[in-house]
């Protein structure tokens, strides 16, 4: 079996400022192997928060193709999109955006309760994850009552609500102090493994990257082995 998580060809990003073109990369041609693991690193400014914007239907690319599943991502129009961003995607950023009037538990439901899951499948599904990362003793807690990496965690567990087949994550631990980044680390390694997921990780965290299960570094060649 050689099923993929997600298959780009020729993918191409160019800014176009007031008075010139920036060329972020060109021709990038890789797949994500089903539930393989992918650290991308790369020096600041090189397109890594681009390309996973791209790979999550966040921005268009100026050419090529992402193919996910059954979707073709930059073609897709605004209700495939969001079918595809909360289903088959689970996204986790450098900020947590948990919603700040709700409790952990709720944040974590809530992606579960917008795609028609059921109250009570939601609230055990939440429950699980949240148990998942560590965070049974924090189900009521708002985000406000909630450590830094706490709330990464709660956001890893909002990432996988909705069992999707991908994790996109960008610097996930790029606000965290040094041991609170090593728990996160290791906490979505965990998960996304148990649970058989792909995950595209953007980090500058080397430590991060080696555990990955493969290592590509974003440069003006392309993407190459880190
Ligand atoms: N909307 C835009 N218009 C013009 N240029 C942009 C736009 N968005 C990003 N850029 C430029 O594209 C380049 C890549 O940006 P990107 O955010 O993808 O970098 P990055 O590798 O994620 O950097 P960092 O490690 O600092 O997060 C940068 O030079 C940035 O200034
Ligand atoms: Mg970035």
């Amino acid at each position: 079996m050689n099923e993929r998580a997600i298959t780009v060809s020729g993918l191409s990003k160019t800014f176009h400022t007031g008075y010139e073109e920036l060329v972020i990369f060109e021709n990038l041609d890789f797949d994500i192997p089903a539930a393989s693991r992918v650290a991308i690193t790369g020096e600041s400014g090189c397109g890594k928060s681009t390309l996973l914007n791209i790979l999550g239907g966040l921005e268009s690319p100026t050419s090529g193709s992402v193919r996910a599943g059954p979707y073709e991502v930059s073609s897709l129009g605004e209700r495939e999109l969001t079918e595809y961003r909360g289903g088959y995607l689970g996204l986790v950023f450098q900020f947590h955006y948990l919603l700040k009037d709700f409790t952990a538990l709720e944040n974590v439901m809530l992606p579960a309760l917008m795609a028609g899951v059921k109250r009570r499948e939601a609230l055990e599904r939440a429950r699980q994850l949240l148990s998942d990362v560590r965070l049974e003793h924090r189900l009521d807690h708002l985000p406000s009552r909630m450590s830094g990496g706490e709330r990464q965690r709660a956001a890893v567990a909002r990432a996988l609500v909705n069992s999707p087949s991908l994790i996109l994550a960008d610097e996930p631990t790029g606000n965290l102090d040094p041991d609170n980044s090593a728990l996160v680390r290791d906490i979505l390694f965990d998960v996304v493994s148990r649970y058989g997921k792909a995950l595209v990780l953007v980090t500058h965290d080397r430590e991060m990257a080696a555990q990955a299960d493969i290592a590509w570094r974003l440069t003006k060649n392309g993407l190459v082995g880190a």
